[in-house]
């Protein structure tokens, strides 16, 4: 049986095939970073990357892969991510890393998000999963009361975003409709965004399972 390791490394290949050319947005996480390795195995093909935090621009750096700023470039073909979960709808919610408000942004950017997950982040129905929310500090208490009157349990993350955030990661709630989830919880005032990723789903979802890597489009 494969590690789940192998199965982001093989699923982080895959994607490579996706790379033309031009600029790369590049996502955050563990898989992202299996993605950045594979993705060095081919920078001689691309111009460059717009990284989604602090912590994949210093791995591409790292690579030799140069890092644009997103206000540098008017947009890229791709954006590659992971997520935490994955519905066969190509909803998602992310955040794990505490750098989806970058991502929800990189993301907007691209003509196509392709999602790179291992097969135990694709779930029927969203929320198992924490939904991370980052808010501005002063907003950290009123959002938790609102977020509560919503029927979630936010728990105040020890952690900063590269915004200079706070992170209220919510426990609690099954996501029956994302996108109406998504636009809710972003009307909260204090609010910069949340882990949903809905309004705007993956185009593409790469699946590493035991049987190989599945692919799902919209
Ligand atoms: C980062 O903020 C997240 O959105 C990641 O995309 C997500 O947490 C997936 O990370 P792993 O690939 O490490 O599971």
């Amino acid at each position: 049986m494969a590690t789940q390791d192998e199965l982001k490394q093989q699923v982080a290949q895959a994607a490579v095939a996706y790379v033309k050319g031009g600029i790369i947005g590049v996502g955050t996480g563990s898989t992202a970073n299996f993605f950045i390795d594979e993705l060095a195995k081919v920078k001689h093909k691309i111009d460059g990357a717009v990284a989604s935090s602090e912590a994949t621009a210093q791995r591409l750096r790292a690579h030799g892969i140069e890092v644009f700023d997103l206000n540098s470039v008017s947009g890229m073909e791709i954006y590659v991510d992971g997520a935490d979960e994955i519905t066969e709808h190509l909803h998602m919610l992310k955040g794990g890393g505490g750098a989806l408000t970058r991502e929800k942004i990189v993301a907007a950017c691209a003509g196509k998000f392709i999602c790179i997950c291992d097969a135990t982040k694709l779930v029927p129905v969203l929320g198992k999963f924490p939904l991370p929310v980052e808010v501005l500090p002063m907003a950290r208490s009123y959002v938790a009361r609102e977020l509560t009157r919503m029927g979630g349990q936010p728990v105040l993350r020890d952690f900063t975003t590269d915004n200079g955030n706070v992170i209220l990661d919510v426990h609690g709630l099954t996501i029956l409709d994302p996108v109406a989830t998504e636009a809710q919880i972003n009307q909260i005032v204090g609010v910069v965004t949340n882990g949903l990723f809905a309004a705007r789903p993956a185009d593409v979802l790469l699946l590493a399972t035991e049987n190989g890597v599945k692919t799902y489009t919209r």
